[in-house]
């Protein structure tokens, strides 16, 4: 199955480092898959779809207030001429729409797991991004087309482009199939509310600095204890928020 994402966007240009690169661009390439199972990316220019004798995308506000917003129409018209017909869809239930937004459910492992195991891997459904820019977005677009909002915290890029990207490697690598060691992101940070315990690696003294001996004698079990010892120091001395949030459950 070809998992379809679709990014439509005002700058393409954007993703290119985003897909040539690490275990996220092999992901998105279609490189690391399971059987029966890639992804393949496209990206759509805003800008082709404008008919105004400018290209142009964007109107002032009605109401007035500073800055541009990005017309509505505009917009359907890539969703609907450069998504739905180039992509041969003939429902919008056959889509995710998801629009980065201060305004959405802002991102987190359970987000990002949420998004890989549900639409970036539901053989029903593609995902569409649409990336902002300028003030944002007219509304009667948002409220026809968008299903999702996703944020990436409390402050305001310049445009959706980043939290696109963000979104898309911190899920893919939920993607059944897709980190090599499923383990690996089971122990990352966050998964058991802690963050990570540190990792050390040749050489064995560095600067008068040497590793701890727990690591050096083999012993899985103690190892592991050790681990968890740290997660929870490293978390109450880094991320005294999230250490009281372990600490009452
Ligand atoms: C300059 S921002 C618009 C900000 C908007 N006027 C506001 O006050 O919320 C342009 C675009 O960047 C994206 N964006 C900005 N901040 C974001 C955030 N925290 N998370 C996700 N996307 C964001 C959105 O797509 C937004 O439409």
């Amino acid at each position: 199955m070809k998992k379809r994402i679709w990014i439509l966007t005002l700058f393409p240009e954007f993703f290119e480092p985003l897909l040539k690169c690490g275990i996220a661009g092999q992901a998105l390439r279609g490189e690391r898959s399971e059987e029966n199972f890639s992804f393949e990316v496209h990206t759509i220019n805003i800008r082709d779809y404008s008919k105004t004798k400018y290209r142009s995308v964007d109107d002032t506000p009605y109401g007035g207030g500073p800055g541009m917003v990005m017309r509505a129409d505009i917009l359907r018209d890539a969703l609907v001429e450069g998504v739905m017909a180039r992509g041969g869809y003939s429902d919008l239930s056959e889509l995710h729409v998801v629009f980065p937004s201060p305004r959405g459910r802002v991102l987190t492992n359970k987000v990002a797991r949420e998004l890989a195991t549900g639409p970036l891997s539901d053989p029903g459904k593609d995902v569409v991004f649409i990336c902002g820019r300028y003030e944002g977005v007219d509304e009667r677009f948002l409220e026809k087309y968008v299903q999702d909002y996703i944020s990436l915290g409390d402050f305001v890029l310049t445009g959706g482009e980043l939290a696109v990207m963000t979104i898309l490697d911190a899920s893919v690598r939920f993607v059944p199939g897709i980190l090599g060691n499923k383990l690996s992101s089971e122990a990352d940070s966050f998964e058991d509310g802690l963050i990570e315990f540190p990792q050390y690696t040749k050489p064995r003294e560095f600067e008068e600095m040497n590793i701890p001996d727990i690591l050096l004698e083999g012993h899985h079990k103690k190892i592991g204890e050790w681990q968890l010892e740290e997660k929870i120091r490293m978390t109450k001395k880094y991320r005294p928020d999230l250490y009281e949030k372990y600490n009452k459950t």
